[in-house]
């Protein structure tokens, strides 16, 4: 068997899954594949590695490389390696991942050109696969496209062995040697285009690059390592099935003696507090096309603390009637409180299968369906596939085949992904389906704690937490079309009702503190999106909806600092906030207009995108980043000039990108220079912690 060393970099498991399918198909192929989790440094050693490397890499955050690769990524990027430190190196490369966020798939693409940097070479593409529209359409044809390249590098590699000549690159390292010093050039530009040009993929962005700087076209027709453009045609007569994931779970029942169950079992990382609501208060009004809640958190009684920016997440539990409806479906109604025994198959064909560590061992049915197991996740095609041999109608049975399959990506987006489906959806559309409980535990991601920004200081509000939130909803139609709400913002407004009060801000804190319902939070690592260390930096804000709440805290936090020295030095702080009706959805406006009145907050620039201009006014700045252009001298005086910061909160996907487009575009005004310049600029104030992001989708 030939022999390859297959790492994989996993934060949620993803990684790790697309890295024991590739393990598993590896024999089919004639290769056997040494898997190992990048943190394991002690098991491989790429130094001494004389065969093909095959990484798996996800991003987390913003654009980091996941947790797991930290101590890797810190190793090979010590600046005294020398250039040839991999030299001996072949390898190829997945990326994981989501095109909403700014830096898309860069914890691979951090790993990619550093080995690069060292001496390594491809001996196939890198592939970038994007989460956002279905990691399979490129993880797919990646894994396909493997066999051949290993194939070839072992020939090719063979063939220099046996005359003692130079290495025979294989085709895709023909591809992609001769341009390598463009390559690395390229490389580190696409980063500064994508932060400008929102929606584009990353070799569209590089073509446009290599354009731009007058590269010859052979040079961009060579580079093309992503095959997030690859999708093969959907006209090939027979389907193409993926295999068959491998089923290694084996399930047991058992009437239990109720042993008790806590909601801190579900995350075995962080420490867990379990915190009293002391209020909730509703900022918008009943009209508004949102409801926006804030929640007031009693910490006083814990160790929790935070500064203002500092994020932390809630552990939500799914719905009560989603899991009675979901239990059912599967005639486990009768079966809810048994505890689930876990063990690994004996005949399992997973390699280095392990029990999912996010099902705590001996709870309830009911305990794992509603705190543990992601059960509104989108279901993913591997799941398909294995629910197609539980499938006893031949119809459904073909309708889901064509679903997984690869020339149904288009339908699997419309069907699946588009219609917000379910577990419970799909079961509902395909009555047939009766899947055993293991292949469930098997497939359903973990239930994720759900990160909120603090929407307060602790300086301004002792032993309290306030965090703001919009209640999800959204239509979910892949039979019948349901309204359903965010599973954790559903949650939160249906738990706070009891404490709910209209748009006031009257404690009922005494009388109601019986009732008080309690929630479970743990604290987030902390990020940069913090106010200056120097009080006296000029800050720029932006957050527009519930962006606002991290900007509440700032300036809260910076009420209190002027308060305790009045003769202090404190920059400017202006806020551009924006909402669709200034009597609906204008979020903290009192509180706001308080801070200005105050000289706390020194600009408020508010924008109202669905109010009409009154009388003969010109029209008036719709969205933030209109503001932000307005503004422009100002905004770029103080970054520019003033080494000020600014902060953006809220929307990535469309915000965050704008507000971007907004801040190139008055760079380069305001400082003369081209657009290009202007990117260059901007990242560097992002390195430098002055442009700093908490941007979700
Ligand atoms: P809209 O829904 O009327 O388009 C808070 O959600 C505010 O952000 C709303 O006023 C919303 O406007 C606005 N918004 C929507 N898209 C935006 C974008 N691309 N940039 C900035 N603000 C946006």
């Amino acid at each position: 068997m030939r022999r390859f060393l297959l790492l994989y970099a996993t934060q949620r498991g993803q990684a790790k899954a697309i890295a024991e399918e590739i393990c598993e198909q590896a024999g089919a192929h004639g290769f056997s594949a040494d898997l190992h989790c990048i943190s394991e440094s002690d098991k491989y050693d790429l130094k001494a590695e004389t065969a093909p490397l095959v990484v798996v890499v996800s991003t987390t955050g913003t654009g980091d490389p996941p947790d797991t690769a930290h101590k890797f990524v810190k190793e090979i990027q010590n600046k005294t390696l020398p250039v040839d430190f991999f030299a001996h190196l072949r390898y190829g490369l997945l990326g994981l991942g989501d095109s909403e966020y700014t830096y898309f798939c860069n914890g691979g693409k951090i790993i990619d050109k550093r080995l690069q940097e060292l001496g390594a070479r491809h001996f196939y593409d890198t592939g970038h696969a994007d989460d956002c529209v279905g990691l399979e359409l490129v993880v797919e044809p990646w894994i396909a496209g493997l066999w051949a390249a290993l194939t070839e590098h072992f020939r090719s590699s063979r063939g220099q062995e046996m005359s003692g000549a130079l290495p025979v690159a294989s085709r895709a390292s023909l591809r992609t040697d001769p341009m390598k010093p463009e390559l690395l050039h390229l490389e580190s530009q696409v980063e500064l285009l994508r932060v400008d040009d929102s929606g584009r993929k990353d070799s569209d962005i590089v073509q446009q690059n290599a354009v731009n700087s007058g590269q010859s076209s052979a040079l961009i027709e060579d580079f093309e390592p992503s095959l997030t453009r690859s999708v093969p045609p959907l006209s090939q007569a027979s389907l193409n099935i993926p295999a068959l994931p491998p089923d290694y779970l084996q399930v047991h029942l058992q009437e239990s003696l109720g042993q008790e169950e806590s909601q801190t079992s579900v995350t075995s990382v962080d420490p867990v507090f379990q915190v009293p609501v002391s209020k909730a208060v509703q900022l918008t009004t009943d009209d508004a096309i949102k409801t926006t809640l804030l929640v007031e958190l009693d910490i006083s009684k814990t160790d929790f603390s935070y500064q203002p920016g500092d994020a932390f997440s809630v552990i939500c539990p799914n719905s009560d009637s989603e899991v009675q409806n979901l239990l059912e479906r599967l005639q486990l109604a009768d079966k809810r409180e048994y505890c689930v025994l876990l063990k690994i198959k004996a005949d399992t064909k997973k390699k280095g299968a392990a029990l999912p560590h996010h099902i705590p061992e001996g709870c309830s049915l009911q305990f794992i369906l509603t705190w543990c197991l992601e059960i509104r996740a989108i279901p993913k095609k591997a799941f398909l596939r294995a629910l197609v041999d539980y499938t006893s109608n031949s119809a459904e049975k073909r309708r889901l085949q064509e679903l997984c399959s690869r020339q149904g990506a288009a339908d699997y987006s419309r069907f699946v992904r588009d219609a917000c489906a379910c577990l419970l959806d799909l079961l509902l559309a395909f009555p047939s389906c009766r899947p055993p409980l293991s292949l469930l535990l098997e497939h359903l991601p973990k239930l994720q704690p759900r990160p909120y920004s603090c929407a307060s200081s602790s300086l301004f509000h002792p032993g309290k937490l306030h965090f703001v939130f919009n209640i999800v909803e959204f239509l979910s139609n892949t039979t019948t079309v349901v309204l359903r709400k965010g599973v954790c913002t559903g949650w939160l407004a249906t738990l706070v009702d009891s404490v709910l009060q209209p748009n006031t801000r009257v404690s009922h804190e005494d009388s109601r503190k019986a009732l008080a319902p309690k929630i479970s939070i743990c604290p987030r690592t902390t990020n940069s999106f913090h106010l200056p260390n120097d009080p006296s930096s000029p800050i720029v804000m932006v957050g527009p909806g519930t962006g606002v709440a991290p900007f509440i805290g700032f300036l809260q936090h910076r009420e209190k600092l002027q308060e305790q020295h009045p003769s202090g030095n404190f920059g400017a702080m202006w806020l551009f906030f924006g909402c669709r009706h200034k009597d609906r959805d204008y979020l903290f406006r009192e509180e706001l207009t308080r801070f200005l009145k105050r000289g706390i907050l020194t600009h408020l620039k508010v924008s109202f995108s669905r109010d009409a201009p009154v009388g003969k006014e010109e029209a008036p700045a719709k969205y933030v980043q209109d503001n932000v252009r307005l503004h422009g001298k100002q905004v770029a005086r103080i970054l520019l000039h003033e080494s000020g910061y600014i902060y953006v909160c809220g929307d990535a996907k469309n915000m965050a990108t704008d507000v971007n487009d907004a801040l190139v575009e008055i760079i380069s005004r305001e400082a003369g220079v081209e657009k290009l310049e202007a990117m260059k600029t901007l990242a560097t104030l992002k390195e430098e912690k002055r442009y700093l992001q908490d941007i979700w989708s």
